[in-house]
């Protein structure tokens, strides 16, 4: 017998609705798709709506395949097919991650079925508004990975020999850290949060808000027995600027990651590190 995943109440509650317009989806029904389009950076954006037939189980990559194939407007007018990024099509990657019907989310793992289960329903797409838009629902992301960069969220070893047997990690430890390392790096924790923005100056990137995905990454890398090797590292980036105490505690991050990852919890634990890592900076004269 299996068991539901322990969902918690915003998950469960968005979990109970999709199913609810599951049910109810009719196949071979025709839904419109709204979608926010711009030709490239600094050109100026418009939105255009198809009209696409959809089965059960479709996801929304297939309508935007189907767009692709026949870039037509809904009222005829004839386009360019509308641009995307993806690679996994299986919520691993992160890159198809866009803004559907306000919420950013995969696109490959989204179900038209839990968003316009009716004939006629219309269901809107637009790209991640914290990063530069490359084309139409493609972004940039960059920033996501710089921000990884500054919180050297890696284990450092050399592999240029055999250094031997790593130190052993506990089962327990591998079980709690499991949930933070299933990160993909997809931005919708950045989307969601007021503190992080749009921030087009590549040189305001290491003073400007680090993101939740990243003290995460911070946290899971200084729980490693290898990686905790470059924990003060850590530590001195997330005490500067832009760092962990950048962050208003909103909580809109743990709401949106599809990971359920507990980035609340990974901010709280890497704040109190934080300010015991400055304290022991003080009294020893370092
Ligand atoms: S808790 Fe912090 S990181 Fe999360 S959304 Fe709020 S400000 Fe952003
Ligand atoms: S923490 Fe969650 S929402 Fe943020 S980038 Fe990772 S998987 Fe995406
Ligand atoms: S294509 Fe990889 S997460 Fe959707």
């Amino acid at each position: 017998m299996t068991t539901a995943p322990h969902l918690p109440p915003h998950a469960a509650e968005a979990a109970r609705i999709a199913a609810a317009n599951r049910a109810r989806a009719v196949p071979g029904r025709k839904v419109y798709v709204k979608v926010f389009r711009c030709d490239g950076p600094g050109k100026p954006s418009r939105w255009e709506t198809f009209q696409v037939t959809v089965e059960r189980g479709s996801n929304v990559i297939s309508m935007l395949q189907q767009i692709a194939a026949n870039p037509v407007t809904a009222d005829g007018k004839k386009t360019t097919p509308v641009v995307w990024d993806s690679g996994c099509l299986e919520e691993v990657c992160g890159a198809c991650t866009m803004v559907i019907n306000g919420k950013a989310r995969q696109s490959c793992s989204c179900l038209i079925d839990d968003y316009a289960p009716a004939e006629g329903d219309t269901i809107t797409l637009e790209p991640m508004s914290k990063f530069p838009v490359v084309r139409d629902l493609w972004v940039d992301r960059s920033r996501l990975f710089h921000n990884l960069k500054r919180v050297k969220a890696w284990v450092p070893i050399d592999g240029t020999y055999s250094l031997g047997s790593g130190p052993t990690e506990s089962p327990e430890s591998q079980e709690q850290r499991y949930v933070m390392s299933t990160c993909m790096s997809c931005g919708c924790c950045l989307e969601a949060c007021p503190q992080f923005n749009l921030e087009p100056d590549e040189s305001a990137w290491d003073t400007s808000f680090i993101g939740a995905h990243a003290i995460n990454q911070a946290r899971l890398f200084n729980e490693h027995e290898t990686g905790k090797r470059l924990k003060a590292d850590r530590l001195d980036t997330l005490a500067a600027a832009g760092g962990v105490n950048d962050c208003g505690n909103a909580q809109n991050c743990v709401k949106v990651c599809p990971k359920l990852i507990p980035l609340t919890e990974s901010i709280a634990v890497i704040g109190r590190a934080v300010t015991i890592h400055a304290f022991s900076k003080w009294f020893s004269g370092r």
